[in-house]
């Protein structure tokens, strides 16, 4: 007679320190492996490991639960599944910057498109629309065109360093969970071609030097930011270099030995932030080498980039990105084009077509710069740029209805007021261009209220071996 197994009956819920074994079976919207365990008499709960591939199995120690989800740390591979591959980066799993370089390319554009379209049926916005498969790329490394390094007096010592190395100085980037350290970067498998030996150069010479790095708690030291900003078909490298404070000489002698040892550099800008905030951006700016300024090219149209200018962070995803966003915006009358949240406006001046009128909307004033030089060497001289913030510049002036609006706002999305500043607009076609589809999602709920319907969801992956996703939406007016 066969004996029937019992499973084992838990008499606490999982808790830190306890073990279990799961099943990767998709990617959370974070990039973290997701899998479900069965915990007798408490039922099912749902388990996310950082860096584990679906289809894996892993035995992994709980780290935390919140209600039926459990944040688990991964002890052993049971099994690394069909679609494991090998890492390139030998600092994945410590630097933040990729969330699944040990999954093959094919896979993670399933699973991305998986992601996007739970997202769209989470908040009931799909209808018949059908989320097409992920537009990736042929060579999904090194494909980044900017890179945000940080400089910090803490640096993050690796497993396996002695205890009482050195310390006090790094440049690379933050690790995750631990926002007062820093990981020396020595290589990055998605930046472009060159990059790392910039930011080797720029911790050595610095150091070299006697600079001091800035200290997240004491709040001095000179050095914070090292921005690397690439065109990827021009070959020009900007550098943007953000001080705690102006230090001219110091910071200019610093600047020109980066420069001597890094031909390529054909620019750089200083940026001077003394706030207590960690973001690379000067609350004033000088250029120290160069015009301030690289050039950059989009299916063969010249781009001029400043440092604080938004660009679109891989070139060669950006041109496909702007051939679908010309295909949804040429699908009806398209004269008269709105680019919401334009930056440099590279969407709008390339969909519009010879003779049509461009209204582009932006708040920083050297990205609406860029966007009117831009203009004016593309020959469009029906493009008019507003600088501010487009809420309020949408509700200022007269000015001619669009035919089609293109919306591209930051990850977080629309504010609840821009929904209703849309729905003045009276616009039959609009193309949502969303870097978060959850907050876009989000969006398109308060849109369809309006009457507007989804009729196409196109996906491009333009941050390989990250959860994030580009997508472009396209919505129609119903009534
Ligand atoms: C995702 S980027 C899109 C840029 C552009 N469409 C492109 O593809 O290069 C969003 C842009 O919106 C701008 N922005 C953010 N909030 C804004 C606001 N309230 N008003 C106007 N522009 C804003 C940012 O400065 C940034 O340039």
């Amino acid at each position: 007679m066969q004996s029937e197994t019992v499973p084992t009956q838990y008499n606490h819920k999982p808790r830190r320190g306890d073990r279990l074994t799961v099943t990767i079976e998709r990617l959370d919207s974070k990039g973290q492996g997701m899998g479900w365990v069965e915990w007798p008499p408490f039922g099912r709960f749902q388990v996310a490991v950082r860096h584990a591939p679906p289809g894996s199995v892993v035995e992994v120690e709980v780290v935390r639960r919140r209600g039926a989800h459990v944040d688990g740390k991964r002890l052993e591979w049971l099994d690394r599944g069909p679609h494991y591959v090998e890492a390139r980066c030998a600092h994945f799993g410590v630097c933040g910057g990729c969330s699944f370089q040990n999954l093959d390319y094919a896979e993670q554009l399933v699973q991305l498109r998986a992601g996007v379209e739970r997202a769209l049926s989470q908040q009931e916005v799909l209808g018949q629309a059908v989320v097409e498969p992920v537009l990736g790329m042929e060579d999904p490394f090194g494909y980044r065109n900017k890179m945000d390094f940080t400089f910090g007096s803490r640096r993050w010592v690796e497993a396996g360093e002695e205890e009482a190395v050195e310390a006090h100085f790094a440049l690379g980037l933050h690790v995750p969970f631990r926002h007062d350290k820093v990981l020396n970067i020595h290589e990055c498998s998605i930046a472009f071609p060159g990059a790392a030996e910039i930011v080797n150069s720029a911790r050595r010479l610095a150091q070299a030097r006697g600079l001091t790095a800035w200290d997240l708690k004491q709040h001095q030291g000179l050095l914070r930011h090292l921005v690397l900003r690439q065109g990827w078909h021009s070959g020009e490298v900007l550098v943007y270099l953000v001080t705690s404070e102006d230090a001219h000489e110091t910071v200019l002698a610093y600047a020109l030995d980066l420069v001597a040892a890094h031909p390529e550099i054909t620019t750089v800008v200083q940026g001077v932030h003394s706030g207590l905030a960690t973001v690379a951006w000067g609350e004033w700016d000088r250029v120290l080498y160069g015009t301030g300024a690289i050039a950059e090219r989009l299916l063969g149209a010249e781009f001029s980039i400043r440092p604080k200018s938004f660009f679109q962070t891989n070139t060669q995803q950006a041109e496909r990105l702007i051939e679908v966003v010309r295909e949804e915006v040429s699908q009806g009358p398209h004269q008269v084009v709105y680019d919401l949240y334009c930056g440099t406006g590279i969407l709008g001046l390339m969909v519009v077509p010879p003779g049509g009128q461009l209204l582009g909307f932006e708040k920083v004033e050297s990205a609406v710069q860029d966007a009117i030089e831009n203009a004016e060497r593309l020959g469009h001289d029906r493009a008019e740029f507003v600088l501010g913030d487009v809420l309020e510049q949408l509700a200022a002036g007269n000015r001619p209805r669009p035919d089609v609006i293109i919306v591209d706002p930051p990850r977080v999305g629309l504010h609840p007021k821009m929904l209703a500043a849309l729905e003045g607009l009276e616009g039959q076609r609009m193309v949502y261009v969303s870097c978060n589809v959850s907050n876009a999602a989000r969006d398109l709920r308060g849109l369809q209220e309006q009457g507007w319907v989804l009729i196409r969801v196109r996906p491009l992956d333009l941050f390989p071996h990250t959860p994030h996703v580009e997508c472009v939406l396209t919505l129609e007016r119903s009534r």
